[in-house]
């Protein structure tokens, strides 16, 4: 079984060699404009395959290689301009979409089965272009947004309990932006509700840091961050192939679920070996739907303004 993933850049390579290390596929295609670049990370990754106990071969190939992406399993698209510092991810729509659409039906043509994961931002927006351009099943193409989101969200709540981060169940919804929707009604400590444990104002920052956190990294490194994207797609990708149908977080394409049409958002999905099973309907209140509208609004908004 083979994969692809096009864009050798940090959350592309991050996400090859995490997807490698689980011996989960027998070869990783990863394609980039650049197939010096695409080479030289497949080399790496494929040079740590006995240190790491993997058999995956990494391949990297160039923009005019797409036919040895013939029959891949699943087509991961990271692809696309990154944010410079204090630019919104907003920003990159009108750019990024041309990529996108381009490389979608690249890959399309050699892998007309393929389930595909968008992670080029912004996320949303991204998978409703590669969506309209792909023309495919709507539980065949989600994007790769709620699993980092609400890994970080986590990842505060351990910290800010001393924790494992393990111990903690938690959903978040909707945008992968500043209107990302954490549920502190649906997250709890091995079964402890967290208002039990951390006070509001401590909540109010784990809440604003997990929507900041890539606009954090993103001046910290003065580029996108990498580790936990490359990790959150590995675990996507691992949920797919091993049929374990994990109840993951993808931004989907709604039909009439939350009351909201023809949008991309993170919901909570069973995500089967054939695309998504099931898109979970959170019985939400009234404000966190009143939220949920004000994501989709602003979505749409954008994609009538930059489309
Ligand atoms: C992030 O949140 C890359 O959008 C991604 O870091």
């Amino acid at each position: 079984m083979k994969i692809t993933i096009v864009g050798a850049g940090n959350v592309g390579g991050a996400c090859a060699s995490f997807i490698a290390a689980k011996d989960i596929v027998n070869k990783i295609l990863l394609l980039d404009i650049s197939k010096e670049k695409a080479m030289g990370k497949a080399l790496d990754i494929w040079n740590s395959s006995q240190l790491l106990t993997n058999n995956t071969k990494v391949i990297g190939l160039g923009n005019n290689e797409y036919r040895k992406t013939k029959n891949s399993k699943i087509c991961i698209i990271t692809s696309g301009l990154i944010r410079n510092p204090g630019m919104t991810r907003d920003q990159l729509i009108t750019k990024n979409a041309v990529i996108i659409k381009e490389v979608a039906k690249n890959l399309l043509k050699y892998s007309n089965k393929a389930l595909f994961i968008i992670v080029s931002n912004p996320l949303d927006i991204m998978t409703y272009v590669a969506f309209k351009e792909l023309n495919i099943s709507r539980l065949k193409i989600f994007g790769m947004s709620g699993l980092l989101d609400t890994a970080r969200y986590n990842s505060y709540i351990a910290t800010a309990l001393s924790c494992n981060p393990n111990n903690i169940q938690s959903m978040l919804i909707g945008e992968h932006g500043d209107t990302m929707m954490p549920l502190l009604r649906y997250t709890t400590i091995s079964g402890i509700p967290i208002g039990e444990l951390l006070s509001k104002s401590n909540l109010n920052f784990i809440i604003k840091k997990t929507k900041t956190t890539g606009g954090e990294i993103l001046n910290l490194l003065k580029t996108s961050a990498w580790y936990a994207p490359g990790a959150a797609i590995a675990n996507m990708v691992e949920t797919i192939i091993k049929k374990s149908k994990n109840i993951i977080t993808c931004s989907c394409y709604l039909t009439g679920e939350y009351g909201l049409n023809n949008v991309f958002l993170g919901v909570p999905v069973i995500l089967g070996n054939n695309g998504i099973e099931k898109i979970i309907e959170l019985q939400l209140n009234k404000e966190e739907r009143k939220k949920m509208n004000t994501s989709s609004l602003k979505i749409k908004k954008m994609i009538a303004q930059f489309l």
